[in-house]
């Protein structure tokens, strides 16, 4: 009985390692240096999309995240939309993060616009895939200035780029002050795209890419070492 436990035990470990997602990983130094990402490929076919870039750093108190839109030729949102607003509808760069290794249930979504909007609030989302039928909540952050929270956005219609400079507080993921170095993190990095004559349709681009157009399936988080 013990033997034969151990047996079925090692048989499914070997599944589980065969079966696990493969995710892209980034180191994430001290700033004023940065560890990079950059995707151009769409959820969830992996064709061609404008590439999207993210320069990480973290300060004593802070994550610093650098989202770079290119061939950008839409700069679509609703003007009407303010913060936690649904702006994600329109066009958005996104970050969802998660402070541990494992496929999380709980994680941070930070969005922001071109309009220099943002979007910040923890997402419970325990089936880890968003599936029907299951809980899927959000929980706002009610005063992300005063929390720490803030955002810088410039267009450069020219060359077709936008880019938001976005500070968030690690004191919400429970890392206190210059403890930063060290941890390790499960994160995903998203855009969509979007226009007059296309809205509500949308494309979808991600760092790492789920099999379905859904951002909400943890499994595919890549790995983030601060290191
Ligand atoms: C912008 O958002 C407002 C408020 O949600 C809505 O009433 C309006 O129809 C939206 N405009 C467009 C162009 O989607
Ligand atoms: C979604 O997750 C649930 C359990 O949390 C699992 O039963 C289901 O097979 C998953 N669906 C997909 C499409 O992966
Ligand atoms: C964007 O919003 C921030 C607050 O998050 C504000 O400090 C900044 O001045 C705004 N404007 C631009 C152009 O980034
Ligand atoms: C959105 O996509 C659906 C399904 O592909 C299509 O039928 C519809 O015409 C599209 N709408 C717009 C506004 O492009």
């Amino acid at each position: 009985m013990h033997n034969l436990f151990a047996l079925t035990a090692a048989a499914a470990g070997l599944f589980a390692t065969a079966s696990a997602t493969k995710v892209p990983s980034v180191n994430v130094p001290a700033c004023p240096r940065v560890g990079s990402i950059s995707y151009s490929k769409s959820v969830p076919d992996l064709t061609p999309f404008p590439r999207t870039q993210v320069d990480l750093c973290y300060t004593d108190t802070s994550l610093e995240l650098a989202f770079t839109a290119f061939d950008e030729v839409n700069y679509y949102f609703n003007a009407s939309q303010g913060i936690n607003d649904d702006i994600w509808e329109y066009e958005v760069m996104e970050a969802f993060l998660y402070k541990g290794t494992d496929d999380p249930q709980t994680y941070v979504e930070l969005e922001v616009n071109p309009n220099n909007v943002t979007y910040q609030a923890f997402v419970y989302n325990p089936s880890k895939n968003r599936t029907a039928g299951a809980p899927f909540d959000h929980f706002f952050v009610s005063d992300p200035a005063a929390d720490g929270f803030s955002a810088t956005t410039v267009l450069n219609k020219p060359a077709k780029t936008w880019k938001s400079t976005v500070t968030v507080p690690l004191g919400i993921f429970n890392v206190d002050e210059c403890k930063a170095k060290g941890t390790q993190w499960r994160m995903n990095f998203f855009r969509t795209i979007t226009s007059p004559e296309t809205y509500p349709n949308q494309t979808l681009g991600a760092w790492s890419p789920p099999n379905e157009a859904s951002f909400h399936i943890s499994k595919y988080f890549g790995h983030v070492n601060f290191v």
